[in-house]
């Protein structure tokens, strides 16, 4: 194994020993070992509290800062699996045997290219002018209409799917990556992994062995995480019976939001913003003043130091050594980390996220700022496609209700009467 990817691996394996040293704890009894419908839970705004669902998927406990995918701490998989791997496991409910990994990793090859006529369509598109969420979305819109099996929705069908879907969305966010920059799209090299092919289809370049390391480790460690807003957009669509290519391009448009993915795009403005060290405790000052929200921090669930960041932060301080614009962004990140955590973090439990280093470790692997939600969505179909499958074969349609505030009884006047 090359020096760096083992000092890689080595650098996941410490912070979770130190993770685990900080964070040992039981389960929270209200949220493990099973649901009584109907359930009584406390509700918040934005269904904070709500339970949608038993799962055997993940769990992640926001007070202790756990993540775990199928009873494997993220730690684990993030040192020790591979994406194709923690995608099975996400999927099928069990780690594989080497035949089972090998033919699974042999289904994602043989389902990444896509017809050609998606490509020529985005093309058509102002995609170079678009959000690439935007242009991701629309681009599995298309895929969904090209799919003649895309309107059978039993599980086996859906499934099928979702393999696709898992090779594919890496093959179309490479194309445009490619297309915004006026390249032409790149197919798939069945010799790499599908981190490697992911960096490769973006960047037109046979990725380093380290970068492409790093590029499974963020794979894996964006592949799922709870109930989240864009996983739950991905059930309620599904719930319908409606179709996983209808589901996951609603996941995408959800993703892409700030105050979800797309807040590890805005990390990397603000901190661009920012410009030195110097200026970290004044801009974080009047962010505070104008009760601006540092992007890259807070969580609903997360009370504690997201374990997602205990890993990308190491990672980002190491791709950073390479070059002295990534090791002055590092530095400013580090700063208002401390702060953050000093003075948030004590008064309202606001700690960094997934998204906080993870910009950093992709602009030091010199990819754009705009692709980095897109990376993030790549990852994430493996836990939507695995949540939506479990979900439908336990269907039961989403139907919140809202409470009328409005007034009851209104006398219909005619147009020509109204002021
Ligand atoms: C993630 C997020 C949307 C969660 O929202 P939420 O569950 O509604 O959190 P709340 O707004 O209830 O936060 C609780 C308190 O912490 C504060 N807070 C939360 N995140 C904050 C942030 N990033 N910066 C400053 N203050 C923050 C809130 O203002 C609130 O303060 P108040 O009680 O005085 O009103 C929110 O933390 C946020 O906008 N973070 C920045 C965007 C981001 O990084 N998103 C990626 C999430 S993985």
């Amino acid at each position: 194994m090359n020096d760096d990817v083992k000092k890689v691996n080595d650098i996941i394996r410490e912070a979770g020993i130190k993770a685990l040293q900080e964070t040992d704890s039981e389960p929270e009894p209200q949220l493990t070992g099973g649901v009584q419908w109907p359930v009584s839970v406390q509700l918040g705004r934005g269904l904070e509290g709500a339970i949608a669902c038993e799962t055997t998927i993940g769990y992640v406990n926001g007070t202790k800062g756990w993540l775990i995918y199928r009873g494997y701490n993220i730690f684990d998989l993030a040192e020790k699996s591979s994406f194709e791997e923690t995608s099975y496991l996400l999927l099928f409910g069990k780690l594989p045997t080497q035949q089972e990994l090998d033919d699974f990793k042999k289904k994602l090859k043989d389902n990444m290219p896509v017809p050609k006529q998606v490509v020529d369509i985005l093309k058509s598109l102002p995609t170079s002018k678009t959000h690439p969420m935007s242009a991701l979305r629309t681009a599995v819109s298309i895929l969904g209409m090209m799919d003649e099996t895309a309107e059978q929705t039993t599980v086996e069908a859906e499934r099928e799917v979702a393999i696709k879907l898992i090779a594919q969305l890496a093959t179309l966010a490479g194309a445009v990556a490619r297309i915004r920059k006026g390249a032409e799209p790149i197919e798939p090299d069945p010799a790499l992994s599908h981190a490697g092919n992911f960096l490769y289809m973006m960047t037109g370049e046979k990725p380093d062995p380290v970068l492409e390391r790093i590029m499974d480790v963020a794979l894996i460690l964006h592949a799922d995480h709870g109930m989240n807003a864009s996983t739950f957009t991905t059930m309620v669509v599904n719930s319908s019976l409606s179709d996983m290519y209808s589901s996951i391009s609603a996941g995408i448009g959800s993703l892409k939001g700030p105050l979800h993915g797309g807040a590890n795009e805005r990390v990397l403005y603000d901190l661009d913003e920012i410009g030195s060290p110097e200026n970290v405790e004044p801009w974080f000052r009047k962010a505070r003043e104008t009760k601006r929200k540092v992007m890259g921090f807070g969580h609903r669930v997360y009370k504690a130091y997201d374990p997602r960041a205990r890993i990308l932060k190491p990672l980002a301080d190491m791709l950073s050594e390479r070059n002295p614009e990534h090791r002055k962004l590092f530095e400013i990140a580090v700063k208002l980390d401390d702060i953050v955590c000093a003075e948030l973090g004590k008064e309202k439990k606001v700690f960094p996220n997934v998204d906080f280093y993870s910009g950093i470790v992709y602009r030091a692997m010199g990819i754009e700022t705009p692709m980095f939600t897109p990376i993030f969505a790549v990852s994430r179909v493996s836990g939507w496609t695995a949540r939506v499958l479990e979900y439908l074969a336990q269907n039961r349609i989403f139907r919140p209700r809202a409470v009328y505030v409005g007034p009851i009884k209104q006398d219909y006047v005619p147009i020509e009467q109204r002021s």
